[in-house]
């Protein structure tokens, strides 16, 4: 037998050759996306820290392709204890020259329909090691007859009473169950979409009760290493046995499988719950399931306040024609009445692009280093103390008193005193902010929680979308969490922002999510369903 890296440049060939004779409509109808072998070698390097060491490897891959898993699966140590090793291919096209590929090697590839296959009848016959990359091809194109063949075979083997929406990588889960030894092993590369629709509930509840669920990891959209085909995708690990008391399942998101870029270990009676499992691990449980508030979303703070705003804020040009230095001044956005732009871009140096450009004071320096560094600014400071500044009330509690309270600036910023006029013009406004320029007490602060944060940044379109949705906000929604004041005047207290109901931010990050997953042969069609 040759050896597996020349084995693995053969099947790479024959894998390209053999796509290529194929159209794309054709390799869509039938499922045919190959896994890259760097992905199906860390899926097996993962399989093999799940069994235990040394174990005999019955190993099965119900929809074999040209055996990227089999190859792969040859290339970790665990090849040495490869006692059975079964792969089904329905396609000829590239069942028979795998199998001859393969023909010196412990695989038996047999070229038929696994679906109609009799599973055995024995534990000892059954496999310990299930990797499958199994065909998403969508119910419309299984016949009826096929469906109801599928659904008695699915509810046979595993209890999953299927529904007529599910694709065919669903079956292909179901009834391997009947394929698995106990506390075997199976690793499935799927789309994540079941994760969050109707079709996905029956299986989800068979990832609960009846197996252990593992892990699920997925994929970030954002990681180009994978075809678009399978960025959308999810692998599911899990073992046929109970799930032990007590049960946390790991969700993962981005990286690799045993080095993710996040990671969060879900109690089972959470995920019953939960009707959308691609919330995890980004965000947080949820707390009640329809009635979110924007603070489970963001801390909300009061923009600062200086103490005295014609002192400690100047334009640009006032602290050029002083020489003041431009290293102790943050840029703040003026008033929100001058600010029209619902999203403020930001120059080089990360100052905001609006009209009135103003910075605020906010030096950390001692006075007498101000004096000798910055003589200009210690001048400025000797106004102030002429004017009696340092006295006022909130100047008198700051270290030093021309310093600022710490409030960085954050993406997004509400304005929060309005009146609501008779053609229902908003007394608040959202702002999408990607400049550092601060804000003054006029305004609220929106600071993203850690797992939003998390989620805003590996999807930066995202927060285009949150702000709309926070601008969608029904006024009657905010004007019911915050005080009336004669004349139509309103205000908004941070917990009060809080509170307010964020249905449409919640659809919003929804959506965004399912868009970001990408469409494998429009399965997507049917997420709304
Ligand atoms: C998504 S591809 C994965 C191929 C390979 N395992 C890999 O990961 O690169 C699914 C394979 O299953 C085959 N297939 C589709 N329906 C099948 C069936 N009913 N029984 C066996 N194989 C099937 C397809 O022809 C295709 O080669």
């Amino acid at each position: 037998m040759c050896d597996i890296a020349t084995l693995e440049n053969r099947r790479q060939e024959l894998q390209n050759l053999l796509d290529a004779e194929k159209t794309q409509e054709e390799r869509n109808a039938s499922g045919q996306f190959h896994t890259p072998i760097s992905l199906a070698r860390d899926i097996l390097v993962h399989a093999g820290k799940l069994l235990p060491s040394r174990s005999a490897i019955r190993f099965l891959d119900p929809g074999f392709g040209t055996g990227t898993f089999f190859s792969a699966l040859l290339h970790t140590p665990a090849k040495n204890h490869v006692s059975t090793a079964t792969g089904y291919e329905i396609d000829p096209h590239y069942g028979i020259p795998a199998k001859k590929l393969w023909a010196d090697t412990v695989l038996d590839l047999r070229l038929t329909d696994f679906t109609e296959e009799e599973f055995p009848s024995y534990d000892a016959d059954k496999y310990n090691l299930i990797i499958c990359n199994p065909p998403y091809v969508r119910h419309h194109h299984i016949s009826n007859v096929d469906k109801v063949r599928l659904q008695q075979l699915a509810l046979q083997a595993s209890d999953i009473a299927m529904s007529g929406l599910s694709g065919l990588y669903c079956y292909f889960l179901a009834l391997s169950h009947s394929w698995m030894q106990k506390n075997g092993v199976a690793g499935w590369l799927i789309p994540s979409e079941f994760m969050d629709v109707n079709y996905g509930r029956p299986i989800k509840e068979y990832l609960l009760g009846k197996v252990t669920l593992l892990q699920i990891h997925r994929f970030d959209p954002n990681d180009v290493q994978f075809d678009d085909a399978l960025v959308s995708s999810a692998i599911v690990w899990l073992r046929n046995a109970h799930p032990p008391k007590d049960h946390r399942v790991k969700f993962t998101f981005g990286g690799s499988i045993d080095h993710p870029n996040y990671e969060k270990d879900i109690p089972v009676p959470v995920l019953t719950k939960e009707s959308k499992w691609t919330r995890f691990p980004l965000l947080q449980e949820r707390r009640e399931a329809s009635n979110s508030k924007v603070s489970d979303f963001f801390r909300v703070k009061r923009g600062i306040a200086t103490g005295d705003n014609s002192f400690f804020v100047l334009p640009l040009d006032e602290i050029r024609a002083r020489k003041l230095p431009i290293s102790q001044f943050v840029p703040i956005l003026p008033s929100p009445r001058y600010v029209e732009e619902t999203e403020i871009e930001a120059d080089d140096d990360g100052n905001p692009l609006i009209e009135r450009r103003l910075f605020v004071l906010d030096c950390k320096l001692p006075f007498e280093t101000v004096k000798r560094h910055y003589p200009e600014l210690w001048n400025y400071l000797q106004e102030g103390v002429h004017k009696g500044v340092p006295e006022r009330y909130i100047c008198r509690h700051r270290k030093p008193w021309y310093s600022q309270e710490h409030r960085p600036s954050s993406l997004f910023y509400c304005t929060y005193i309005g009146r609501s006029d008779r053609n229902g013009k908003k007394p608040f406004r959202f702002i999408l902010n990607h400049s550092r320029a601060i804000v003054a007490n006029s305004y609220l602060i929106l600071y993203p929680r850690a797992d939003f944060e998390k989620t805003l940044l590996v999807d930066p379109e995202m927060a285009r979308s949150v702000v709309k949705a926070l601008n969608d906000i029904t006024t009657q929604a905010m004007l019911d969490e915050g005080r009336v004041y004669g004349g139509g005047l309103h205000k908004l207290e941070p917990n009060e922002l809080g509170n307010i109901d964020a249905m449409p931010l919640v659809k919003a990050v929804g959506n965004e999510q399912r868009a970001n997953r990408h469409v494998q042969l429009s399965l997507f069609d049917d997420a709304k369903l």
